[in-house]
Parts: structure tokens; sequence; C-alpha cells
């Protein structure tokens, strides 16, 4: 009996988990266990030898079967242990930063312009980058032969021979999108167009793609006094400061009649930029009186509607208002740029919180 217990009392110590456990226990008390047999064995002695016989053996199963569930239950402790150690965490580690991106300067400067805009009254509409000659030029009263289609640098669409549809475009500027919007809305209307541009054009402050937004406003009585308005006050809320002046240059453009190109008073005094003072001017941007072939175009009657329309360089503005020298670099992504001058997503452009966050 001694040897039994030594056996089995070792074993159960050595044992590393539960179905070893499991094992033992059938080994030694289970149906056809040692203890069990040794028990059943009990019926053939004599009841003296049963007297002396029995209570050992009774007191062994019950020792066995204690040490038995004293290891279960410390198996089930050491398996807890495990498993806290093992999910265990510091929530008092400081945050893993994530690689973060950043909003490009072209990216905010459109919001900053569509949210002064919109405090203006305009909508925004849209049109395509790809647009038909049509669009871009004829139907804004350039024909096929004027010389503005050469000052242009046009990219044009490749045909092949035979190719018979009408050509198209990357769009040279978002004045096309004045007739998308007067042809779809009618008048009066009052949009402005932001979007992508084109031209076959590469220095330091031109690139083949740039951005432009188109002003339109058309109704009964709009005049170059209302224009001039909403531009100051459109450059007032732009570069954020209380006075501007801008002056307005005669000019050329075939869609507008009288034209006018709009330079800003700024001074670059120390190499920095200052709006509203200075004895600098600045070209921003053109416009002029809608041209009443380009309301015929678009089936708007230039007999009852009149009204102005603009086109300014959006990437200009970024450049000016940002302080950023090249052109080029805006489309070059270059990280360290993008996260010098990139912006953070929440800094979100709204008049009433700061137009660059
Ligand atoms: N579309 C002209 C340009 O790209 C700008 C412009 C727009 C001029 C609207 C007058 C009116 O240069």
């Amino acid at each position: 009996m001694d040897d039994l217990r030594q056996k089995y009392l070792s074993a159960i110590a050595a044992a590393g988990d539960e179905d070893a456990l499991e094992v033992l226990r059938l080994a030694a008390v289970g149906k056809k266990g040692e203890i069990s047999l040794k028990m059943r064995e009990l019926g053939r002695m004599s009841p003296e030898e049963r007297r002396k016989v029995g209570p050992k053996l009774n007191a062994l199963k019950d020792e066995i079967n204690a040490a038995l569930a004293a290891k279960k239950a410390a198996l089930a402790d050491a398996a807890l242990e495990e498993r806290l150690a093992g999910e265990w965490l510091d929530v008092t580690l400081p945050g893993r930063p994530r690689p973060q991106g950043s909003v490009h300067p072209i990216s905010q400067v459109t919001e900053e312009i569509i949210a002064i805009f919109a405090d203006l009254g305009f909508a925004v509409a849209e049109g395509p980058q790809i647009e038909t000659d049509w669009y871009n030029f004829d139907a804004l009263n350039i024909p096929p032969h004027h010389p503005a289609r050469q000052e242009f640098d046009t990219f044009y669409m490749h045909r092949d021979a035979g190719d018979e549809r009408a050509p198209h475009v990357l769009r040279t500027h978002t004045s096309p999108v004045q007739i998308r919007a007067m042809e779809k809305h009618g008048a009066p209307i009052r949009v402005i167009a932001p979007g992508r541009v084109y031209r076959s054009d590469y220095d330091q402050t031109h690139t083949p793609m740039f951005h432009q937004v188109e002003g339109l406003a058309i109704d009964r009585d709009i005049s170059m006094a209302n224009l001039k308005w909403v531009l100051e006050e459109f450059c007032r809320a732009f570069f954020e400061v209380d006075e501007v002046e801008l002056r307005f240059r005669a000019s050329h453009f075939p869609f507008t009649e009288p034209s006018a190109e709009v330079d800003l008073r700024c001074s670059w005094q120390g190499g920095q930029l200052k709006v509203g003072e200075g004895d600098d001017w600045m070209e921003i941007l053109g416009s002029g009186m809608v041209h009443p072939k380009v309301l015929q175009a678009a089936g708007v009657d230039p007999d009852a509607w009149q009204g102005f329309a603009f086109g300014l360089g959006i990437d200009r503005l970024a450049m000016l208002k940002y302080g950023i020298p090249d052109l080029r670099a805006f489309f070059d992504s270059d990280l360290r740029w993008l996260r010098h001058y990139g912006f953070g997503a929440l800094q979100v452009p709204s008049l009433h919180g700061g137009l660059s966050g």
C-alpha cells in the first residue's frame, strides 16, 4: 500500500496538465484502477484482516482523491495565471503614433475659396477635364482659327486617321463650365467651378496641369460694380486682411466684353508678401462681363440676362498666401515638402473657425 501511495502521489505531483491527471485518476481510483481492484479483494479476506486493511485502503483512496483535486485546482490556477500574463495590457503606455498624411495646400486653398464664395451665395459647379473643343473654345466665342486657340498651348486627344469624332482637348481653363452650368440651370445663376486645367507649359511659375476657379453670376442687372465688390470681399476674406486694393486693367478675352485683368496691391519687402499695402501690384485673375455670344451659346437670352465671369489661379493664390516659392514643388509628391506645407485633416477651413486653421 505504501508503494501505491508513493507511486501515485509523486505521479500526481509531477502531472503537467489535466489530461495527464485524468489518466492517473483512472489508473488509481477508476473502475479498474489499482486501488479499486485492491478494494474488491477485501471481500475475499477474513473479517479481522478486512477490519485492519479496509480503513487503510479507504484512507489511501481519500488521500489520492484529495491529491487529484488539489492538483487539478493548482493546474487551473496556473492556466489562469498564464492567460492573465499573456493578455496583460499596460494601459499607461503612451499611444503608438500612426503615420499621418496631410492635406495638400491646393486642396486646402480650394476649400478656403469654396467657403468664401459659398458665403457670398455661389454654388459649386463642375465639368469634365477632357472637353470637346466646342465647350473649351467655340461656345466661348473662340472660333476655329482664332489666335487664342494657339495662345493656350492646348493638349489635343489623339485621333486615328478616319476617326470622325469631334476633337477633344484637356480643358485649358475652367471657363467651359460656364457653358455647362448655364445649359443645365439657365439664368439667374451664381456658381463657382474649381478644378484642374492643362496647358503645355513648364517653368518655375507654370506646370502643364494647374488649378483654376471659375466664377459666374448672371441675373437681370449685374454689373462690373458687383464684380468689383465680390472680388474685394473675396480678397479680404482669403488673405485675412481688412483693407485690400484692387486695380482693374483693361484687357481682352473673347468670352467677356468688356474684359479686365485684376491686380492686387501688395508689398514684397524683405521677401515677405503683405497684401493691401506697398507699391507692387500682382495679377491674380482675368474677368469681365459675359459676352452676349457666350450667353447665346449656352441657351440664355442675352437681351434679358447679363452678368460677370472671372477665372483665378488657385496655385498662384496658394503660393502667395502660404509663401511657397516654386509652383513645380506642388506636384513633385516629395514627402518632406508635403509634411512641411500640408495641413492637418481637422484644419477644415470655415469663415467662423478661421480659414487657414
Ligand atoms: N479663362 C481665362 C483664362 O484661363 C480667365 C477668365 C475667366 C477670364 C473668365 C475672363 C472671364 O485665362
